[in-house]
């Protein structure tokens, strides 16, 4: 086995999973917002010091996924944000995209920039301690969209980004995120998870990326968040297995999906469900997570920019920590809510 396949497999090991601290600075600066934290350069390193401090959360989260800023920043008593990390145990990761934008042509669609240059970013990455990396793709359902067009473009984007994180030996984690935003029906988030997954893998292969020195990120099938009858854990868990034997090769090692929007308790929920429909029907990928809102929704609020309230904070995320690595083994019960 090589090295990056090595990591790509430590990073879904059972029982753990991943912490995505890696919002942009105009999304850290909304989360900021609505808990009425102004998003200065010291707030941020302060928060993300109290994630990454947090008594105990190794035993549950084997990666975390850094802004540009945070990776380079320093921990108050002047330790290397990513030294806290490597210390624990912890592998830093990179997010290298630049966000998505507006898709030339396309109303309504994006297409996710950040490709020229990424040769020489990626190469200091590495020297400041990256071994995994993020780019994110977004593909929007819509009245008469995603179009075949920007579903192509994404694709190519993410392989060659993908390919370009191997060269460089570091593990690409492919993010292509259909959006749960609008009110389809979840057999729409599906036909659409699965065509954007063929078009991604296909474009994977054409552009050499080693398939098990890679993860993928991807939504889950669900339901769109405005929709009127939003399916159940089992039907998510049904169609979300389904959709990735339809379009994702056996030698991918892991997948780790998006909270993406999801409250904190329906995202552990449908994990979990995730993770027990695949131990009875057979899956040949670890299925884990890689969330941001998912684990920080609850320990945002609980720190609210108070020092007072750090220990608070780091409770809440630890907590969400331990119930999300348990559902990831779909071993998730709702008394460890009272624990
Ligand atoms: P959410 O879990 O909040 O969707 O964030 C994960 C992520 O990295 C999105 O790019």
């Amino acid at each position: 086995m090589s090295e990056l396949s090595d990591i790509a497999r430590a990073l879904v090991v059972p029982g753990k999973g991943i912490l995505a601290a890696d919002e942009s600075s105009g999304t850290i600066k909304a989360r900021f917002d609505a808990i009425g934290v102004e998003s200065t350069e010291n707030n941020r390193r302060d928060y993300r010091e109290l994630l990454f401090r947090t008594p105990g959360a190794s035993e549950f989260i084997s990666g975390v996924i850094l802004y540009d800023e945070t990776i380079r920043q320093k921990a108050a008593d002047g330790t290397p944000l990513v030294k806290v990390l490597t210390d624990q145990g912890v592998r830093p990761g990179i997010k290298v995209d630049v966000g998505a934008k507006p898709l030339a042509g396309a109303k309504g669609e994006t297409i996710t920039e950040g490709l020229d240059g990424l040769r020489e970013r990626f190469a200091e990455y590495k020297k400041l301690g990256a071994q995994f990396s993020k780019w994110r793709g977004v593909i929007t359902i819509g009245e008469s969209i995603p179009s075949w067009y920007c579903i192509e473009a994404n694709a190519h984007a993410l392989a060659r980004y993908a390919a370009l994180s191997q060269e460089a030996g570091i593990v690409p984690m492919v993010e292509p995120e259909v959006l749960m935003d609008g009110s389809h029906s979840i057999d729409r988030c599906f036909e659409v998870t699965v065509t954007t997954l063929r078009a991604v893998f296909a474009e994977l292969h054409r552009q050499r990326v080693r398939l098990d020195e890679m993860l993928l990120k991807p939504n889950m099938v669900l339901s769109g968040k405005s929709a009127a009858n939003r399916a159940p854990a089992a039907a998510v868990a049904e169609m979300t297995v389904r959709a990735f034997k339809d379009a994702v090769p056996a030698a991918v090692p892991g997948i780790v999906f998006l909270s993406g929007g999801q409250s904190d308790d329906e995202a552990t929920v449908n994990l979990d469900a995730i993770n027990r429909h695949a131990a009875k029907v057979g899956a040949p990928w670890e299925l884990s997570f890689s969330y941001g809102r998912g684990l920080q929704a609850a320990p945002q609020k609980a720190w609210s920019g108070k020092a007072a309230n750090v220990a608070a904070a780091q409770k809440a995320y630890h907590h969400r920590a331990k119930v999300t690595a348990a559902a990831r083994q779909g071993r998730y019960d709702v008394a460890l809510e009272q624990s």
